[in-house]
């Protein structure tokens, strides 16, 4: 079962992007590295029609290095876009910030054209840490920007460089199945919205694939690589000593064993997908999506056609 998740309030955020985007040179979108291409937004995309983007890979220090080198020379090789990748542990990221953005557009700069970035990303991914960092550093001034919605915030990086960060949640429609169970996995999504067994049996097929001695170590176990899911996660309980009466494993702890162990760090950094993986699981996702959508426009083609609002176009002439 496909994870779909809504966060409320989109409108409202989706209106206030609309209007700031008009006079913003960069956008900064935050990713999460241990799952870039699922923790991005295709309607920021829509929204920011084309402006240059920097991508900041950030929580880098939970995230697989060599992976997150590889998801920047990505990015880096696409026009108009920059990636950089960050954590709460850097010490200056405003620095950092400032050069890639005035990369991206070297025209600004000065008073008469100051530097106007926006700021987006999806929950969980850092963004009031990173906002925190950047404020309580020496240079951050904030202030309210009159027009757009009371409630934006404009950070002053330097005299000339505004960072604006707008309020509320933009979340996308969830068409990759496995952007949905990486979402889940990282802490992205509500508690209420999946079921932690199965987010947990898809975490565990994944990395028995490509991070199987770390599993083997975390949990002191051998050969993960040949076990099936459901077997390693009823390793891992027995293991940690998650059981229930008759010393049946606890599936259930098992599973809550796994999702805490990837998103705390302990199991070892690990990132969940690659260019290439989620390319394909996002044209598969597509294809899936857009058949839905054919099913859709028929049903209610022949909903209509039942209660005679249209005629059948088959009967026509
Ligand atoms: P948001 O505004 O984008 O929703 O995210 P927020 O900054 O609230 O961060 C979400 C969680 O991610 C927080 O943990 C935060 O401490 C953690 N976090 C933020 N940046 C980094 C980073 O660079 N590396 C790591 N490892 N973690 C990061 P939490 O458990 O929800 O809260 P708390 O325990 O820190 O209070």
């Amino acid at each position: 079962m496909a994870i779909q998740w809504f966060p409320g309030h989109m409108h409202l955020t989706q209106k206030a992007i609309g209007e700031r985007i008009k006079n913003i040179d960069v956008v900064i979108e935050l990713l999460d590295a241990r799952l870039p291409g699922s923790s991005a937004n295709p309607m920021l995309a829509e929204l920011t029609q084309g402006k240059p983007t920097l991508k900041v890979l950030n929580k880098q220090d939970l995230a697989d290095p060599q992976r997150t080198a590889h998801w920047l020379a990505h990015y880096n090789s696409q026009n108009g876009t920059r990636a950089i990748g960050l954590d709460a542990s850097v010490a200056m990221p405003a620095k950092a910030l400032i050069k890639a953005c005035f990369e991206l557009a070297p025209n600004r700069g000065g008073m008469v054209k100051p530097m106007r970035v926006l700021i987006c990303g999806i929950p969980n991914v850092g963004k009031s840490t990173l906002i925190n960092t950047l404020t309580t550093r020496r240079a951050a001034k904030t202030g309210d920007e009159a027009g757009v919605t009371k409630l934006e915030q404009r950070i002053s990086l330097a005299d000339d460089f505004y960072l604006y960060d707008t309020p509320g949640v933009l979340w996308p429609r969830i068409i990759v199945a496995k952007s949905g169970y990486n979402l889940a996995a990282s802490g992205a999504i509500g508690r209420n919205a999946f079921n932690e067994q199965e987010v947990a049996l898809e975490l565990l097929d994944y990395l028995k694939i490509n991070y199987p001695a770390l599993l083997e170590i975390r949990f002191k176990l051998d050969g993960v690589s040949a076990k099936t899911d459901e077997e390693l996660l009823e390793a891992i309980g027995r293991k940690r000593g998650a059981l229930q009466a008759g010393q049946r494993v606890n599936l259930q702890k098992s599973a809550e064993i796994a999702i805490n162990d990837f998103r705390s760090g302990v199991l070892g950094r690990v990132t969940l997908e690659t260019p290439e993986e989620f390319a394909l699981w996002l044209a598969a996702g597509q294809t899936i999506d857009a058949q839905r959508q054919l099913k859709k426009e028929a049903i209610e083609l022949d909903r209509k056609i039942r209660f005679k609002q249209i005629k059948n176009p088959q009967n026509a002439g």
